[in-house]
């Protein structure tokens, strides 16, 4: 069955959103939630007081909460976190959990982090190998904050915009494409979180925001790109 057609089916399963992070991408995507119908609970690395004015004002109707009650009572935690921070996330209570991988290695932002400077590696698989009983699925990464707040349209609108998604767990990827869908973009499937790597920083698709036929097509570019092919190489090389 085409990712499109289930899409529907599973995404009724997830009610509440957690997002870790209140910061421009965690106030967007509440927003987001929010107007789709969920019940969304944001955390940022302090106590919930700390967000609750922010929250308020950004996020009207997304309840400001600790990262532990956000873990624990969500269907879904999304990662919204600057990714040099990503070790101070409370890995064992995200067990079992479905988590979205909202983060991007940015170097201007995070400093020069070695183990993100290794092509051979996506930034997901090295985030999931922190977080190895997470189900880990990555999106939300390559379309800045103020198209993600503006760009979402209703499915079928000529001007829908997509999404890339990756992961390693079909049914999981499925789950937070209904997400995306109900946030208001396309979502297309890039494969597993190794292939993440086609829509991070130094990739075409990164920074875009344009529809499924042009995200198809510059997730399939990436190949031919020189960091595509830095990538492939790399690979190779670590494989023996
Ligand atoms: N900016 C974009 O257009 C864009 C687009 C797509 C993806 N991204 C990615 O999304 C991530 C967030 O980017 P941003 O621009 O939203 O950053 P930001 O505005 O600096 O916000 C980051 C937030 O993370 C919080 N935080 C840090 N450690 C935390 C923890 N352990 N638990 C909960 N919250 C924590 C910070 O809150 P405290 O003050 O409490 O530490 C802050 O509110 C980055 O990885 C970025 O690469 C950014």
């Amino acid at each position: 069955m085409a990712l499109e057609s289930i899409v529907h089916c599973v995404s009724t399963a997830i009610r509440t959103i957690g997002i870790l992070g209140v910061g421009k991408v965690g106030t967007v995507l509440a927003r987001l939630a929010i107007a789709a119908g969920y019940r969304v609970l944001v955390a940022g690395s302090g106590p919930a007081e700390k967000i609750s004015l922010i929250t308020q004002v950004l996020a009207p109707g997304a309840d400001a909460v600790t990262a532990e009650t956000a873990i624990a009572e969500s269907d879904v935690v999304i990662l919204a976190i600057p990714l040099g921070k990503f070790r101070s996330i409370k890995a064992p209570l995200l067990r079992g959990k479905l988590v979205v991988d909202a983060m991007n290695y940015w170097w201007p932002i995070d400093g020069i982090l070695s183990e993100f400077e290794d092509a051979a590696t996506s930034s997901s698989e090295i985030v999931r190998s922190f977080i190895p009983e997470a189900r880990l699925v990555k999106t939300f990464n390559h379309m800045g904050y103020h198209e993600l707040d503006e760009d979402g349209r209703a499915p079928g609108d000529p001007d829908r915009k997509a999404l890339a998604i990756a992961g390693d767990d079909r049914d999981d990827v499925e789950a937070v494409a209904g997400v995306i869908d109900a946030m208001g973009f396309d979502a297309v499937n890039a494969g597993t979180l190794a292939e993440g790597v086609r829509f991070e920083p130094k990739t075409e698709l990164f920074g875009a925001s344009v529809d499924r036929d042009e995200v198809v097509a510059m997730l399939a570019r990436f190949d031919d790109s020189a960091f595509g092919q830095m990538v492939a190489r790399s690979r190779l090389e670590k494989a023996g």
